[in-house]
């Protein structure tokens, strides 16, 4: 079998497209959304992940305002940042670029964030929200990946779904995000013992190691969904995922490639976020606070 390929760049263009209308539908009401994006330091990996951000905000008419702090700025004045922007009523979404120079305290910072602008889903009450099934933003790499699932056609009700990495970011949200949607979830990480005897099981297998080269056929059952989280640059340059693409792709039944398959579906993710902020805040200026609930993407087992 030769699997199909689950292409995010069209995914993210197609929802960009749909993403400018909401825009222009929200500024003809008085609302321009906006876009917060605060980065500590210079770490080069964060400065070309917030450089897409804006960029993706550009290109979708969202306001965008990219505060950089020094590597050594005191978390006093990293709060009151985050203060500030709480209280601009311009700015619908706020998001610090992770990870933080070690003297902040990250759980401080993002305990921080308003939970009605906390675009990147990861407030403790939007992490609590997602294990009741009631976020209002989920965490951006799971929500695409969970709408590149969703190009498939496949449920992932009943199916063994198998996620390679626990981290608060991608892993265990993605696991919760399936585990609502009805799939038998496996998270595993780098203390599980034999991965392969996981992996092997899995209809659906979801790898956010940063290990290129992680899974190779042998760990892959015939006719698996597999989706590579993975982005990492080999010393030639070169940038690929954990999975490795060309053998694996012979075995699976639909596979996403790096680049070009997950990493755009995170940033439009944000936007789609930002853009939800932003219609809440709408509808909460018109006294309609919290009556907006939309049902969630992930959806409710019973
Ligand atoms: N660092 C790596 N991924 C992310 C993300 O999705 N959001 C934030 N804020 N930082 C990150």
């Amino acid at each position: 079998m030769t699997a199909q390929i689950i292409d995010g760049k069209a995914l993210s263009q197609r929802l960009r497209v749909g993403f400018r209308e909401r825009v222009e539908r929200l500024k003809a009401r008085g609302v321009s959304p906006g876009l917060a994006v605060v980065l500590v330091g210079d770490n080069p990996a964060s400065r070309v992940y917030v450089g897409n951000k804006i960029k993706a905000c550009e290109e979708c008419g969202v306001h965008s305002l990219h505060i950089g702090l020094a590597a050594d700025v005191s978390e006093a004045e990293v709060l009151a940042t985050i203060e500030r922007l709480n209280r601009d009523a311009g700015i619908h979404g706020i998001l610090v670029q992770l990870p933080l120079p070690a003297h902040i305290p990250i759980a401080r910072v993002l305990e921080a964030i308003s939970v009605h602008k906390d675009v990147d889903g990861f407030h403790l009450y939007n992490v609590g929200a997602l294990v009741t099934g009631t976020s209002i933003f989920p965490p951006c790499t799971p929500y695409g990946v969970q709408l590149l699932l969703d190009t498939t056609g496949i449920d992932v009700a009943g199916k063994n779904a198998v996620v390679v990495g626990a981290s608060n970011i991608v892993g265990k949200p993605m696991g919760l995000m399936l585990l609502q949607r009805e799939a038998t979830v496996t998270i595993c990480h780098a203390k599980t013992r034999d991965l392969a005897q996981h992996t092997i099981l899995a209809d659906i297998l979801i790898v956010a190691a940063g290990k290129p080269g992680l899974i190779v056929p042998q760990m892959v059952k015939e006719g698996a969904i597999v989706i590579d989280v993975g982005i990492n640059r080999l010393p030639d340059g070169r940038i690929v995922g954990d999975v490795c693409f060309d053998a694996v792709k012979e075995k699976a039944s639909w596979i996403t490639p790096v680049p070009g398959g997950v990493g755009p579906m995170t940033v439009t993710m944000l936007i789609e976020n930002t853009l939800r902020s932003a219609e809440r805040a709408f509808k909460a200026a018109d006294g309609d606070e919290f009556q907006d609930w939309e049902a969630p993407v992930v959806k409710s087992p019973d």
